[in-house]
């Protein structure tokens, strides 16, 4: 019988995290996950409770997985947690412990819109975060997600919230572009991208089939809801963003709803060979209610 792979995973309490762990406990990975604070465990799941990636404590742990998917980062800063400690720093502290621990594989989420010529803090300490994979001479498979859909996710959820509400606000015109990918799909890849040497070394935009406008988005989610859209001036809406921890969207959401960042579909299609869900049926069906 064929060795189970055993899979390291960080940030195991997230939204992607939690849907990976499920699917790949379904399909007999032995997952060892890491997590700040306690969590429910997945049959063949080893649960580490870490606050700080400690390395002597997780080191004799980890020893010789087949992969570690690195799901940490945050998307707001504050004086407590900022993007370089977080999306750079702790990125390298995580592939250290790797290399010690004879990773085989690192798997890491970036964002769509990293790059070399980016001015954005959130996408520079993405970028950093890449570079110190890539350095590492760890094989790797970084993917650069657009919005990732599913029923928990932070979106989804502020949508059901505003519904409530009967009032969601969207910022500016509402008409910059975004291109969702359906969670079930994502941890498809990923698991993909650990056995298959096809994706080794790539850097791959994660992005759905359909380009959709942010408006239409809410629009199709609503289905036939008659909930308010509230359309806000950008410059109201990034004076809120900056001065109300609490607003409904943080600065760095505006820069990249703003930014308008679509990605390379096709490169992804061609090379997983897989059926996409489209998003716009997905809302359609109200599979996210
Ligand atoms: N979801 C998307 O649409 C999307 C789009 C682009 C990129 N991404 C990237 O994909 C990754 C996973 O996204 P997600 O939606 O699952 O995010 P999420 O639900 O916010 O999960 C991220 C996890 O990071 C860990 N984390 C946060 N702050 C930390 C800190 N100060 N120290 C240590 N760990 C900390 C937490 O894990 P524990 O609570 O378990 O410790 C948290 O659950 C992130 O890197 C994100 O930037 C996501």
């Amino acid at each position: 019988m064929e060795k189970s792979l055993q899979i390291v995973i960080t940030g195991a309490s997230g939204f992607v995290a939690k849907n990976l762990r499920k699917y790949l406990s379904e399909n007999n990975v032995h997952l060892i996950s890491i997590s700040r604070k306690n969590f429910k465990s997945f049959k063949n799941e080893t649960k580490i409770i870490s606050k700080n990636y400690d390395q002597k404590s997780l080191l004799p742990k980890i020893k010789n997985s087949d992969a570690l998917i690195h799901l940490v980062g945050i998307g707001k800063q504050s004086v407590k947690t900022d993007y370089e400690s977080i999306n750079f720093r702790l990125t390298q502290k995580i592939v250290n412990l790797s290399k010690k621990a004879k990773i085989k594989k690192i798997i890491y989420t970036s964002g769509l819109g990293a790059s070399s010529d980016t001015s954005l803090g959130y996408f520079i300490s993405k970028f950093k975060a890449e570079q110190s994979i890539i350095d590492s001479k760890i094989n790797y498979a970084i993917f650069r997600p657009s919005y990732i859909v599913g029923k928990n996710d932070l979106f989804t959820r502020y949508l059901k919230k505003s519904i409530k509400k009967n009032k969601i606000i969207v910022p500016g015109s509402g008409k910059y572009f975004i291109q969702p990918i359906f969670i079930n799909d994502v941890t498809k890849l990923i698991f993909q991208s650990i056995v298959d040497k096809k994706f080794n070394n790539k850097i791959i935009d994660l992005v759905g089939p359909e380009i959709i406008s942010f408006e239409k988005y809410i629009q199709l989610f609503l289905q036939k809801k008659k909930t308010k859209l509230c359309y806000m001036n950008i410059e109201k809406a990034y004076h809120l963003a900056i001065t109300d921890s609490k607003f409904d969207y943080g600065v760095d959401d505006l820069n990249i709803l703003v930014g308008n960042f679509v990605g390379d579909y096709k490169k992804l299609k061609n090379l997983s060979k897989m059926d996409f869900q489209s998003v716009k049926e997905l809302l359609k069906t109200g599979a996210l209610f």
